[in-house]
């Protein structure tokens, strides 16, 4: 699928993988709004991603992300978005990705990577027992959800985030 007839550029993967950061470069690079799911949350609920998870638990976060993602697959405005790593867990968002014409690339990238990088940041309350066995089995047991519904995978793997971006751009191109 080329870029410029997809509406919209959907990055993939889990927590660590580079969406916003990729998202931002291509953004840049393709003259486009960057939308990143979490941070809309954030913009329209007033609270964090945390905050919300606290006091309305993960099910009620994760009805905000479907209808967020909702919304950004049918804004008219082709925009890059980064999706938030558990986006691919709710059938419902599988569907509209799938269903969509959005170019969706799942950064894919090795787990060892993923757990260094995750060490930072305060959004992610999956991560607050044990962080790298969580990491490890959401590995495993989402590569099958992310391969279902990408177009492409480009592998984040001793890559720079402009070089991801480059390889982004290639395989949509
Ligand atoms: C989550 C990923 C996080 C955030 C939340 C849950 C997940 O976003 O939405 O902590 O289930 O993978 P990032 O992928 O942007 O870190």
């Amino acid at each position: 699928m080329n870029i410029c007839g997809a509406k919209h550029l959907v990055l993939i993967g889990m927590m660590g993988a580079g969406k916003s950061s990729v998202g931002r470069v291509l953004a840049r690079k393709l003259d486009r709004p960057l939308l990143d799911s979490d941070e809309l949350i954030e913009q329209r609920s007033g609270r964090t991603v945390r905050e919300i998870w606290t006091t309305d638990g993960e099910a009620e976060f994760r009805k905000l992300e479907t209808r967020t993602l909702i919304d950004v697959l049918s804004g008219d405005e082709p925009s890059v978005i980064a999706a938030a790593g558990g986006v691919v867990l709710e059938t419902a968002n599988r569907t509209v990705l799938a269903e969509s014409d959005a170019h969706v690339v799942w950064l894919l990238a090795n787990v060892e990577l993923l757990i260094d990088r995750v060490k930072s940041g305060t959004h992610r309350p999956l991560l607050d027992d044990d962080p790298d066995a969580m990491m490890r089995a959401m590995h495993r047991d989402r590569d099958e959800l992310y391969r279902d519904v990408a177009d492409a995978i480009v592998s984040v793997d001793n890559r720079s985030v402009q070089d991801v971006a480059k390889a982004v751009l290639r395989c949509a191109g």
